[in-house]
């Protein structure tokens, strides 16, 4: 047992889309608060499909999911509408995931306004231009249209809007891999400033390895619906212990360090 309760926890969790073979078997994770977890595996490991049971999205067949050391339960008001403020996710298309008739304020506004974070218009309007600068955006940017900006800058948009209701944690899936590399660069330092300033912790998904060790202390590895590794990002990746992340080390050209 470690010694702080885990911001957001899986504890056995099995689950299947319908009678065939699992998607997930037993899989156990925890995230501390501030921490930042990286988990990797190749096409069709399970990885979405986790995150989806840690968002709550879907119901896990087996096990539970536990934030701040209460199992997720839809029957308690309480406790979900805290998760549904502490936890975030941010996604890999980040033109699927901005609705094209809102506008960028009030894309931004909107998880404000749902879970009651922010009370009147003007705390609103104020807020969102405070999470525009902190991306890296021009104030206005909020009266315009996602279709005005390009996909670097509508992932920042989406991470704005993450980062409205102050989370403490990002379930991140993929989500730089819609990105040109040049824009990478910037949403990953903008990641490091959050976690910085901000002690946002996140679990980040991805199947690029230089992305997990510039972002995560702490990696697990998903193989078929199993973690079979587990441990410090720069250990894992020097020593590798399971041969399942041996070949996904060796399916990596170059690693830096
Ligand atoms: N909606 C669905 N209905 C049925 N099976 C699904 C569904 N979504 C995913 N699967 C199956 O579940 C398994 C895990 O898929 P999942 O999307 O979680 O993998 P992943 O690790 O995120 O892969 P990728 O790296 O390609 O995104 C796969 O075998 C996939 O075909
Ligand atoms: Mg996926």
């Amino acid at each position: 047992m470690s010694a702080v309760t885990p911001l957001l926890a899986a504890e056995e969790l099995s689950f299947a889309y319908g009678p065939g073979q699992p998607v997930l078997r037993e899989v156990s994770l925890a995230v501390a608060p501030g921490e930042s977890l990286g988990l990797v595996g190749e096409s069709g490991a399970g990885k979405t499909s986790l995150l989806r049971l840690l968002l709550g999205l879907s119901a896990p067949t087996g096990g539970r999911v536990v934030f701040e050391g209460h199992a997720l339960d839809r029957r308690s008001a309480a406790t979900m509408r805290k998760f549904r403020q502490a936890v975030q996710p941010v996604y890999q298309d980040p033109f699927s995931s901005l609705d094209p008739r809102m506008t960028v304020g009030e894309s931004i506004a909107e998880p404000l306004r749902s879970l009651r974070v922010t009370g009147d218009r003007a705390a609103r309007a104020a807020r969102v231009a405070e999470l525009l600068t902190a991306v890296d955006l021009p104030a206005d940017a909020a009266t315009r249209y996602p279709d005005a900006f390009s996909g670097g800058q509508r992932q920042r948009i989406a991470i704005a809007r993450a980062l409205a209701p102050k989370p403490r944690l990002i379930l991140a899936d993929e989500p730089l891999s819609a990105l040109d590399t040049s824009v990478r660069m910037h949403v990953i330092e903008l990641f490091q400033r959050l976690a910085r300033e901000q002690g946002i912790g996140m679990l980040l998904v991805s199947h690029d390895l230089t992305i997990v060790s510039a972002l995560c202390g702490r990696m697990a590895v998903l193989e078929s619906g199993r973690i079979v590794e587990e441990g410090p990002t720069g250990q894992l990746l020097t020593e590798p212990q399971h041969p399942y992340t041996r070949r996904l080390l060796a399916s990596v050209p170059r690693l830096p360090g």
